[in-house]
This record gives C-alpha cells, sequence and structure tokens, in this order.
C-alpha cells in the first residue's frame, strides 16, 4: 500500500511547527495532527501573552537533563540568531527585556499566525482536532490510527511536549508511543513552578500576598539573583520558578532578601541617626513597607532601635540574608511552565533528534530530557530540535 505522507508530524506546537516547515520546505509531503482545536496555544499563551520566543545567552548550562550537552548540536545549527533572522525577516518586532530575553513588542499570536503561514507556504497539511491513537511500524514505514482514518509515513516526529497545563491538551501520549518503540524515559517532574508550603509557614507567606521583591535565592549549589513573589499559595515569581527546576524534596531552600547588601549595617546605621525609631520603620529603609512590617510583628513587641544590641541587629540581618524554608512541594503540572524530564537523550542522535534504535522516528521539542531555563530557553529548544529534525525526516 502507498504510504499517505513522507512525514507525519505529531503535535502542532513549536517544535512540531517547526519540523513540519523545514520537511515540507525540503519538498516532503507532511502531514501535522493536533489533537487541540488550535495550534500553537502555548505560544499564544507565552511570556505572558508576548512570547519570551528566544534568549541571547544560549549555552549548556542553561539547560537540564540527565545530558544537557546532548541539546548544543541542535541549538548550534539552528541558533538563536537564526530564530531572530526569521523574526526579523517576518517583520515581527522585539525587544530584550532583561537577562538576554527577547519578546514581542505586539502579541505572541503574531508568532502563531507567521508560523500558520510558514506552514501553508511549504505546503504542509494541518489537521487539527484530530486524535492519533496506535501507531506500528513495518519494514515500508509507520502506520497511525487516527479519527480521521489510517495514515502511513516514512518518517514519524513526536513533538507532543510534556505534561504541563493538561488543560491546555498536554498529555503522556509522546511519552507512552516513545516507550512503545523501545525508547527509555527518564523521571518527569513539573518544572518552573511556583513552590508550595505547609500551614505553618504559609500563615507566615500569604498575608504578604502580592508583595514582590528582588532575591537571591540557592537551593544547594544553585542560586538565582531574580524577583520572588508571595502568592497565596506559597511563592512564585521568576526566582522561585528557576530554583524549582533544582529543588527536590526534602531540601530547604534560602532566601537573601538583600542580596549584595549589609542589612545588618544598615540597621545600626539607622539606629545611629533614629534611635527612636522601631525596627519596622529601619527595615522599611530598604525593604518593601509591607514585608518590613511584617517581619517586625514577627520580631517581638516593638521597641526602639536604640535598646537593640549590635548583636541582636547582626543576628536580624544574618536572617534576612539566609531566610531558611523548606517547601512541601509545588503547584504541580497544574501551573508548571514546564516538564522536567522526557525520552532519554541517549537513545536519539544529537544532530537529528532521530532515535538510534528506530530509523524514521524522531523526537522533538520538550518531550526530550532537555529543560531550559526561565527566559526563552525552552522555545529555543523547541525551534532547534524541531529545525533539526525537519532537515532529514
Ligand atoms: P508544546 O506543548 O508547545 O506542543 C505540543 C503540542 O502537542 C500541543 O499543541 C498539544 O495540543 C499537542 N498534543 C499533546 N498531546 C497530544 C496528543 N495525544 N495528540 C495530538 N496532539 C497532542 N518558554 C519560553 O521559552 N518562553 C516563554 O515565554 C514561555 N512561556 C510559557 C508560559 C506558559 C504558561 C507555559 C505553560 C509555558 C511557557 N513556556 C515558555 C514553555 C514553552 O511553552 C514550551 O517549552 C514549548 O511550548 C514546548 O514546545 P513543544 O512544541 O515541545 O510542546
Amino acid at each position: 500500500m502507498a504510504l499517505t505522507f513522507d512525514v507525519v508530524v505529531l503535535g502542532a506546537g513549536a517544535a512540531g511547527m517547526m519540523a513540519a516547515i523545514e520537511a515540507g520546505r525540503r519538498g516532503r509531503r507532511v502531514l501535522l495532527i493536533d489533537h487541540a482545536a488550535k495550534a500553537g496555544e502555548k505560544i499564544r499563551i507565552s511570556g505572558g501573552g508576548r512570547c519570551n520566543f528566544t534568549n541571547t545567552g544560549i549555552e549548556a548550562s542553561r539547560f537540564l537533563g540527565a545530558n544537557p550537552r546532548f541539546a548544543l548540536s541542535a541549538l548550534k545549527r539552528f541558533s538563536q540568531w537564526d530564530f531572530i533572522e526569521r523574526i526579523n525577516r517576518a517583520g515581527i518586532a522585539w525587544h530584550e527585556k532583561t537577562l538576554g530575553q527577547l519578546f514581542c513588542d505586539g502579541s505572541a499570536k503574531q508568532i502563531v499566525d507567521w508560523l500558520l503561514a510558514e506552514l501553508r507556504d511549504s505546503g504542509v497539511e494541518l489537521w487539527l482536532g484530530c486524535e492519533p491513537g496506535e501507531i506500528s511500524r513495518d519494514s515500508q514505514g509507520f502506520r497511525i490510527t487516527t479519527n480521521r482514518g489510517l495514515q502511513s509515513c516514512e518518517s514519524l516526529i513526536l513533538a507532543t511536549g510534556g505534561k504541563s497545563i493538561p488543560k491546555m491538551g498536554a498529555t503522556g501520549y509522546g511519552y507512552k508511543i516513545a516507550r512503545d518503540f523501545g525508547l527509555a524515559v527518564t523521571e518527569t517532574r513539573p518544572a518552573l513552578v511556583p513552590l508550595t508550603f505547609a500551614e505553618q509557614e504559609l500563615d507566615w507567606i500569604r498575608p504578604l500576598a502580592g508583595v514582590a521583591l528582588p532575591v537571591r535565592i540557592a537551593a544547594g549549589k544553585t542560586r538565582f539573583d531574580e524577583a520572588m513573589l508571595f502568592t497565596h499559595r506559597g511563592l512564585s515569581g521568576p526566582a522561585v520558578l528557576q530554583i524549582s527546576s533544582y529543588w527536590r524534596e526534602g531540601e530547604a531552600v534560602s532566601v537573601d532578601l538583600l542580596p549584595g547588601g549589609d542589612p545588618a549595617g544598615m540597621l545600626k546605621a539607622f539606629k545611629k541617626q533614629n534611635g527612636a525609631a522601631g525596627i519596622g520603620t529601619a527595615l522599611a529603609s530598604f525593604l518593601p513597607e509591607r514585608l518590613a512590617k511584617h517581619l517586625a510583628q514577627r520580631l517581638g513587641p516593638v521597641r526602639p532601635l536604640a535598646e537593640l544590641s549590635g548583636e541582636e541587629l547582626e543576628r536580624i540581618g544574618a536572617g534576612l540574608r539566609d531566610w531558611r524554608l523548606m517547601p512541601v512541594g509545588s503547584e504541580g503540572y497544574r501551573t508548571a511552565e514546564v516538564t522536567l524530564g522526557g525520552v532519554d537523550t541517549d537513545g536519539l542522535d544529537a544532530k537529528t533528534l532521530q532515535a538510534k534504535a528506530v530509523p524514521g522516528l524522531f523526537v522533538v521539542g520538550e518531550l526530550v530530557d532537555i529543560t531550559g531555563w526561565l527566559g526563552g530557553y525552552n522555545f529555543q529548544w523547541a525551534w532547534s530540535s524541531g529545525w533539526a529534525a525537519g532537515q532529514v525526516a
């Protein structure tokens, strides 16, 4: 029986669309399938609606996985600069926000619309609302059952993403198919996710919901200098999302509320100038006022600074530089931006993302055991890995 397509791509997210465009450009007959009603939904909602589409500082140390260096081949062959060039050619205006993070000036929908136009120009067939099921392989290629009939192809690209945000169509389907073909899948867990706390710590955190400040947060040897946000459920903000990828159950995180500062010195200087003031007033000179007041309440009955010894101020300062917290977990896949872990890179060719033991099978994007930091790294991995598979599939 003749094959219905040369290439079938499962998952019309960032990685799947890029792979389909590239394969289509090579003249391959490509079918791109997604069970969602729209393509690229995560792109649309990403970066607060402006899509942080890449980062200028791409390097292996900003990726996690059993072997982060695996990602380098694809990231170098189709780099952030290559993606920026395409965005420029498409006339999509962008700006650098901070830390090398590039965002659209306008809506993230511009990127989705541009990718959809590229799919059309490359002759890719896009089937939305199409549910793939069982997949088998014979000497000719792959056979995929779908609710729109049996499809067959020479090359199959798995691009169904991770488990984060099930409400948006995330499933464990790609992991299952990979396993069915004998590929190993490393342990998966939610990452770039707010951390949650036991009631005792929450009692402390909850009244501060909405307060944000720059901090240095550390788990083990990893640390980030970014903003932290207190919420009704725990701690969030870029600093906490970043550290969540490294934190493990049973570990404490340490928060420095005045990174690089000398709070004890500042309190002593304040005391010299205004000994009659309370500690809350002194703390509010360098911390957000609500946080300062809250901390002051925790330190006991109000006493003028003049009554606090140098030693006491040292102790308070040290506490601000190393606030130890014991998260009990995270908000999970419901709000996680990405999934840590995935298809084991040992079984994949780094240059093409093809399964070493299953010629014609490719795995790209978040489904692979490669996870980036917050800040455009995950999209760049999706573009680069999708591009690499699209060159040969
Ligand atoms: P992605 O998840 O995008 O696509 C997978 C596709 O497969 C989906 O369209 C899904 O419907 C489909 N699918 C799943 N199961 C299927 C099945 N059984 N059958 C058929 N189709 C199936 N990253 C970044 O770099 N910058 C940013 O600004 C952000 N912001 C951000 C915000 C939020 C709220 C989230 C949740 C995530 C981000 N990310 C991000 C992460 C980024 O969205 C993510 O890394 C990429 O979308 C991964 O691209 P993929 O194409 O691999 O998967």
